[in-house]
């Protein structure tokens, strides 16, 4: 086993900071020997853009704290260096979460440095573009579909609504669901992008307001048997008391915040279960189980539609419109191609 690292310079894209609260965003040469020193060592192929990544670039202390930094808590790319006897240089990886990309230089940079166990080796049917095109995003997605379906609850027992549903993991969770033969209602606030969704298999598309204006009320008529919720605070509040008896509700998103205000009806009067997704600590064997499931049954039909493709140049602007909530579907970002 060869123990010395590599000496290459490379690009990413480091975030500063500037004032007190903000940051500045440039493309920078770096060196690998300035990677902390982890066991592995990547050339990163593809990141993409994830909410958390935009959080990271601007600065909240919450996601990272120490500046200067590179995000991206999602990489695919090929082994240069292993002092880990379980990978050697040349095999093909996936490392999404983890410390990645929060404190731990991430995937916006043509190399990352990690631990072994961060690693998901990819999946035979997959492709680091593919895997990428999915990302935390996609994973996210998968997960709260398994959690839907682990339940029991199947394409015949009812519609299955998603929320913040144009996002990352909005818009993945669409079109796994429908992939799947489920009846999708997908909620956005974002009027001009209907016929996205409905391509993507949605079959009723509704404003935000359509579910959050019957707020306060402690149950509702039932109008879904699952949801995937990716907005939080008063949506994930308006879901709950719409959900059908023994539905299941999988929430993974804060758009509008941590705080819930609900009653315990939907859970002692319906039998609703509330299903947290936590990509970032999940165990390895869920983990491998779903890029899995990515790579075979569950795999995207038809990825085209959900992405579009970026250089690091082009990422602050694309960051820019994340945080403002203008993002539709995937970022997929192209380190070598
Ligand atoms: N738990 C986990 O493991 C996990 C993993 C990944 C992401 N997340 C979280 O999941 C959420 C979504 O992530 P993402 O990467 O998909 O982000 P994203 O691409 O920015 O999508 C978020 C979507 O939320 C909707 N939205 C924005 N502002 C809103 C508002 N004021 N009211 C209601 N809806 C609003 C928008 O969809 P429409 O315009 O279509 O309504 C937006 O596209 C984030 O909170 C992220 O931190 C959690």
């Amino acid at each position: 086993m060869n123990t010395v690292k590599p000496e290459i310079t490379y690009r990413a894209l480091v975030a500063r900071k500037k004032g007190a609260d903000g940051t500045s965003l440039s493309v920078e040469n770096l060196i690998t020997k300035d990677l902390p020193d982890h066991d592995v060592l990547v050339r990163v192929h593809y990141s993409s853009l994830n909410y958390k990544d935009a959080l990271s670039a601007s600065g909240n202390p919450g996601v990272t704290k120490n500046y200067p930094h590179t995000p991206g808590v999602d990489a695919a790319g090929v082994v240069e260096h292993s002092r880990d006897d379980r990978f050697k240089k040349g095999d093909e990886v996936i490392v999404t979460s983890y410390d990645l990309g929060q404190n731990t230089p991430g995937g916006f940079g043509e190399y990352i440095a990690f631990p072994g166990d961060w690693i998901v080796p990819l999946p035979k049917g997959l492709t680091l573009k593919e895997s990428m095109i999915a990302g935390t995003a996609g994973f996210t997605a998968a997960y709260g579909v398994k959690k839907i379906v682990d339940q029991g609850i199947s394409p015949a027992d009812g519609n299955v609504l998603v929320t913040g549903a144009t996002g990352g993991v909005g818009s993945i969770a669409v079109a796994l669901l429908s992939d799947l033969g489920y009846n999708v209602i997908a909620v956005t606030g974002k009027k001009d992008e209907h016929a996205f969704l409905k391509e993507l298999g949605a079959v009723e598309v509704v404003d935000r307001e359509n579910i959050t204006k019957v707020k306060d009320h402690p149950l509702l008529g039932s109008r879904w048997i699952a949801a995937i919720d990716t907005v939080g605070g008063s949506m994930l509040d308006s879901v709950l008391p719409q959900t059908a008896h023994n539905g299941v509700v999988a929430c993974c998103g804060n758009v509008l915040g941590g705080k819930l205000e609900t009653s315990i009806y939907p859970f002692i009067l319906r039998g609703v279960g509330l299903m947290g997704v936590d990509s970032g600590i999940c165990l390895m064997e869920d983990r491998i189980e779903i890029w899995d499931k990515l790579a075979g049954l569950w795999k995207l039909k038809d990825s085209k539609k959900l992405h579009r493709e970026v250089n690091l140049d082009e990422l602050p602007e694309e960051i820019e419109k994340i945080l403002n909530g203008n993002q539709v579907g995937r970022v997929l970002v192209t380190l070598l191609d």
